[in-house]
């Protein structure tokens, strides 16, 4: 008996998938020129001078001819949204291309968008590997995409989470300190930061907040009714006061043409400036925050804004 054999194989895989990994899809084409691919995670980098990476495909894929064959194929690494993506290249014998877009890459390889990174690899190198072959390939091209990625551990996937996070409420706060820690003050703090530099614009040009929130909800398409434009707001989570619209109207940075409002020549200026200073604001905040870090916050603030309230 090796003393491999001694390893318990539950244990083993067990013990594996302690270690957190991305997810990735490997693809290719066969001698027919078929699209093939397959959902892994034992990519891994080798070398950095000259580029190379590695992944292992178990000997009874269906797939493993055509990687022995292949001269060339791609590594996709995955994002956290492309979950379904990983499951479909998981599965046997179904066309796991049907109804994709994908690109023709060196050989025909078929190249997916829209992943975290992507290497074209040309097959270097085939290692025996137990069970599994060892692929080596060089990388010849390469892109990265701003999407956070999807991780895989203990059979699960998972998306990244930044280390070290303190509770948000230390179990020893004092209950007179709920204020602190209540979500909405922090909120209410991001909301002042986000807002500071809209806020002195919008009232340098002798607007108020609603006018800005008119001025952008125009911008969106001009030509409609009163009625249209607050039904429009109100459907991005937005109330619209009529006697902003008003105002504006009567500062004539709106038009009132048969019923329909536009914006006016001086309307689209300050909405213009406003936009520019919302985007310098934009800037900033992607400079403080990952990408990653970004696309988290986005998502938990939406579920938060959608809290029904108890009314
Ligand atoms: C997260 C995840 C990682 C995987 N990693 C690998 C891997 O590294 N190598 C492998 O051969 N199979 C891996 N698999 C399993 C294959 O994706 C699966 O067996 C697939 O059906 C193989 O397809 P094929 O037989 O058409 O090649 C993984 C599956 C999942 C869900």
């Amino acid at each position: 008996m090796t003393e491999a054999a001694a390893i318990d194989a539950r244990l083993f895989r067990q013990a594996l998938g302690s270690f957190v990994t991305g997810v990735t899809i490997v693809t290719t084409c066969d001698r027919e020129g078929r699209a093939v691919g397959l959902t892994a995670n034992s990519f891994n980098s080798v070398s950095l001078d000259p580029p190379l990476v590695l992944w292992s495909l178990a000997l009874n894929s269906l797939n493993l001819p055509a990687f022995r064959e292949a001269g060339h194929w791609v590594v996709h690494i995955l994002t956290a949204g492309q979950r379904d993506l990983s499951q479909r290249f998981a599965s046997r014998g179904t066309d796991k291309f049907a109804g994709l877009d994908y690109t023709p890459g060196p050989g025909g390889v078929p190249m997916l968008e829209g992943c975290a990174a992507r290497f074209v690899c040309r097959a270097a190198f085939e290692h025996e590997g137990g069970d599994h072959a060892i692929f080596v390939g060089e990388v010849v091209d390469l892109s990265i995409g701003a999407a956070p990625p999807l991780v895989f551990h203990s059979g699960q996937y998972g998306q990244m989470m930044p280390a070290g996070l303190r509770p948000a409420r230390p179990d020893d706060a004092d209950t007179g300190e709920f204020g602190r820690y209540f979500t909405g003050h922090l909120l209410g703090l991001a909301y002042n930061a986000a807002f500071d530099d809209i806020r002195r614009e919008y009232r340098r040009r002798g607007l108020r907040g609603a006018d800005y929130t008119v001025l952008a909800s125009l911008g969106l398409g001009d030509g409609v009714t009163r009625e249209g434009l607050i039904e429009r707001a109100r459907n991005g989570g937005v109330a619209l006061p009529q006697e902003a619209i008003e105002r504006l109207v009567e500062r004539d940075d709106v038009r009132d043409e048969g019923d329909r409002l536009y914006l006016s020549e001086s309307g689209r200026a300050h909405l213009v400036e406003l936009v520019a200073v919302a985007e310098a604001t934009q800037r900033r905040f992607d400079e403080r925050l990952t990408a990653p870090e970004m696309a988290l916050l986005h998502q938990l603030l939406e579920k938060l804004a959608a809290d029904p309230g108890t009314a």
